[in-house]
């Protein structure tokens, strides 16, 4: 009898002490009836220890996917599957962990799209219309599509108030539930159920119980003639009958077919994915790999139960998305940024959703050397009420990866630099006039033109070295202002620099350089093309050929400097590939620099691509090429921010023509073109134009061209895929 009862014992023990429940968080009726056939379906196909140990499944009534996570962390229900913006939410601000990721069969992300019956509606006259959004919050039916609407401009938002009183004002109604508590309008299209009573209070909840709740609820209210837009995901115009009365908004301003998602939409996000608490990540797992090999789209036992399907419940994307493919699940320590993708991740904080925060009125810019710092941090005393930050970063590649990680906000670029940092999804805001001419007919600041004058690059020698020219530099040294830089790197590649290889030149410039000259300075780069650079000592010590002004070679005057060579007479070169404007004023500040003295212009000589040589003066028709202007990037979401900004500076500073501070003189600084080119008269805005059409064709596809066949880590960095990846 003793040994019986010791037996009991250690079987509660066992059984009891090792059997977890998992605790599936549900918000409707029919999702509760969904997870409890799923329980049901476990326990038929599995044997008794196996539920036991860690499939059995009970199905916890929640009245939101705002509940289910309150509920997760207080260990009242244990995992649920949230859209992504929730997902960060729930990771970042209540400490829960994500296991899987929904992966369709086009990958793991979503389009946002607008959808429409009415064919003379546009993207960019919405305002006043009513709408229909998935959720809030939302990547889909929220975060991609505010994004996209702020970054055009379409709707002002000014970061004093929250973004849910912008949008209100912008819709004259909407449906956008999980809203209520920001503003009522946000809810006035909602057709749930109001009541008092918390827990039958269905009225604009994010759960199935609202009629116009998740992408598919939005369409109901379109399709309902309640709203005139409907902010969805691509996934839920499967279902969409009578497809044809139907149109999408595209970023263009035109209209599409449904069909058309693919081209016609507002932006990508990071699908849904499934949480738990960090304690509870290992069983959830379990339970979702073992329900996933039994009832997921290749499982064994479809024929008793179909994860990824809700038809029998009377409603869509139930427990998960019904056209899920298959769920990814995650290995511990997934960073949520990674797996989110950073993109997402800064649109995140740019509307606010972690709440607000100090950062929101604040611009960084970025600054890649101690005189640019020094620079930057002038600007920033003298423009008293917009708060400017200078954040320092090694080089300029690594200002565009710095941008994407959300650590600075923006930068001026050179042309190849803006066709990688548009290659890594940032945006243009303004570029800089190099022309005479500066500002629109009312005098006002906003100003926008058609031409951009540009710049051009040229080979430049030194009058004394007679043998240096164009397709006999072979075994020479070069000096190459920095690595990716139009005037020094991309266009010289184009000519013939030397004979023996004319014919077999490798298509990556650095190693055609490397291969041509004996050796060079090109900062940022590596091996011979180093062995010229000088580093740079006291406040801006570096060592040799770091990619910033640092590097006594780099940049235009840095190449001037390096043909020149140092005082030593050790460091010098036979050629400089730089750009042409500010040239003169660089050789004459060697010697108020006390680089060097004596040198004036008719000391050099322009090197032509047809093997000429000619004065500087000649440089219009002795160049090596045509280099489009600057253009300040950013991230999307912040392209109005950073463009006010700037405005505020212009405006600051040519209101005071005496002041101290320049925004495009940098000799003081003891360099040249720190922050934005010296010859830069005003800034023209390009927010509205296409990186491509700044660059414009021939450029961007040299540029093109010679990335095609370069290595570029940043590239590399920018292009790694959330969509494909887990
Ligand atoms: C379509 O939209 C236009 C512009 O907002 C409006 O004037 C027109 O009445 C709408 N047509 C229908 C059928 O709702
Ligand atoms: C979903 O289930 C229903 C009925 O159970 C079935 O008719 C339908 O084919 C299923 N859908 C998919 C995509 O498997
Ligand atoms: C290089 O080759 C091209 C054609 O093959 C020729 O037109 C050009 O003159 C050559 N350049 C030099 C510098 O020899
Ligand atoms: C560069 O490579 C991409 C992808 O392989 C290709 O689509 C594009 O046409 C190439 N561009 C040029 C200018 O060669």
């Amino acid at each position: 009898m003793r040994g019986l009862y010791v037996f009991i014992l250690i079987f509660i023990f066992v059984c009891c002490i090792r059997a977890k429940k998992v605790r599936w968080c549900t918000v409707s009726d029919p999702e509760q009836r969904k997870c409890a056939e799923l329980a049901k379906a476990l326990v038929a196909a599995l044997s008794p220890a196996a539920v036991a140990a860690f499939a059995k499944l009970s199905c916890i009534r929640a009245s939101s996917s705002t509940d289910c996570i309150s509920r997760i962390r207080a260990n009242r229900a244990d995992i649920v599957t949230l859209d992504a913006g929730e997902v960060y939410s729930a990771v970042k601000q209540f400490d829960l962990v994500v296991i899987a990721k929904e992966m369709y069969s086009d990958g793991g992300c979503v389009l946002s799209v607008a959808v429409v019956r009415n064919d003379s509606l546009d993207i960019r006259s919405l305002q006043g219309l009513r709408s229909c959004h998935s959720g809030v919050r939302w990547t889909a039916g929220w975060s991609l599509p505010l994004g996209f609407l702020l970054s055009h401009n379409y709707l002002r938002w000014s970061k004093e108030r929250p973004l849910s009183q912008g949008v209100s004002q912008f819709f004259s109604a909407s449906c956008i539930p999980g809203a209520g508590a920001m503003a009522p309008s946000l809810c006035a299209l909602c057709k749930g159920q109001k009541s008092y009573i918390r827990q039958r209070n269905y009225h604009c909840e994010k759960s199935h119980s609202e009629p116009f709740y998740n992408s598919q609820g939005a369409l109901r209210c379109l399709g309902s003639g309640a709203g005139d837009v409907a902010f969805v995901d691509h996934l839920a115009l499967e279902n969409i009958k009578a497809a044809d009365e139907y149109r999408l908004l595209c970023a263009d301003g035109t209209q599409a077919p449904l069909s058309q998602y693919g081209r016609c939409n507002l932006g990508r996000g990071p699908g849904g994915g499934v949480v738990t608490r960090l304690n509870f990540r290992r069983i959830a797992r379990k339970f979702l790999v073992t329900a996933q090999l039994l009832f997921g789209q290749r499982g064994r036992e479809t024929k008793r139960f179909q994860l990824f399907n809700s038809s029998s419940y009377g409603q869509n994307d139930l427990l998960f998305k019904d056209l899920t493919d298959k769920l990814a699940v995650l290995p511990d320590g997934t960073d949520v940024s990674q797996l989110l993708g950073l993109d997402y991740v800064a649109l995140l904080k740019g509307l606010g959703h972690e709440g607000r925060s100090l950062d929101d009125s604040v611009v960084r810019w970025c600054c890649i050397s101690h005189a640019e710092m020094q620079k930057c941090e002038q600007w920033a005393l003298r423009i008293e009420s917009g708060p400017l930050v200078c954040v320092s970063a090694v080089s300029i590649r690594n200002c565009i990866e710095k941008i994407k990680r959300d650590e600075v906000d923006a930068v001026s670029l050179d042309a190849t630099h803006t066709f990688l940092a548009g290659k890594c999804g940032l945006v243009p805001v303004v570029t800089e006039y190099y022309g005479t001419e500066c500002a629109a007919a009312d005098g006002s600041t906003h100003w926008e033109t058609e031409v951009l004058p540009s710049v051009v690059g040229v080979a430049v020698a030194k009058r004394s070295s007679k043998k240096i020219f164009m397709g006999n530099l072979k075994g020479g040294r070069s000096c190459h202002g920095n690595l990716y830089s139009p005037a020094g790197w991309l266009l010289p590649h184009r000519h013939a620099l030397s004979l023996e290889h004319n014919a077999s030149i490798p298509c990556d410039p650095s190693q055609a350089y490397s291969e041509v000259f004996w050796k060079g300075c090109l900062p940022g780069s590596d091996g011979n093309l180093c062995k010229v650079c000088m580093g740079g000592s006291g406040q801006a010590a570096t060592k040799r050929c770091a990619g910033n002004h640092n590097e006594r070679y780099y940049g235009n005057m840095g190449a001037l400097r390096c043909l020149v060579g140092d005082p030593s007479g050790k460091s010098y070169g036979d050629v400089a590939f730089l750009e042409h404007h500010s040239l003169k004023a660089n050789i004459l500040s060697l010697s108020s620099t006390g680089w060097a003295e004596g040198w004036m212009t008719s000391d050099f000589e322009l090197l032509c691509g047809d093997g000429r040589r000619a004065p500087l003066s000649e440089w219009g028709s002795c160049n090596l090429g045509v280099i489009p202007p600057n253009t300040v990037m950013t991230r999307p979401v912040l392209a109005a921010r950073v463009y006010d900004f700037l405005m505020k500076s212009q405006e600051t500073f040519a209101a005071d023509s005496n002041a101290e501070f320049k925004l495009f003189e940098s000799l003081q600084y003891g360099e040249s073109d720190l922050l934005f080119k010296d010859a830069t008269r005003c800034f023209v805005h390009t927010g509205h134009m296409d990186f491509r059409s700044i660059l414009g064709d021939e450029f961007y596809i040299h540029a093109e061209t010679a990335f095609n066949c370069t290595h570029s880590d940043l590239l590399e960095f920018c292009n790694q895929d959330i969509c494909s990846v887990f």
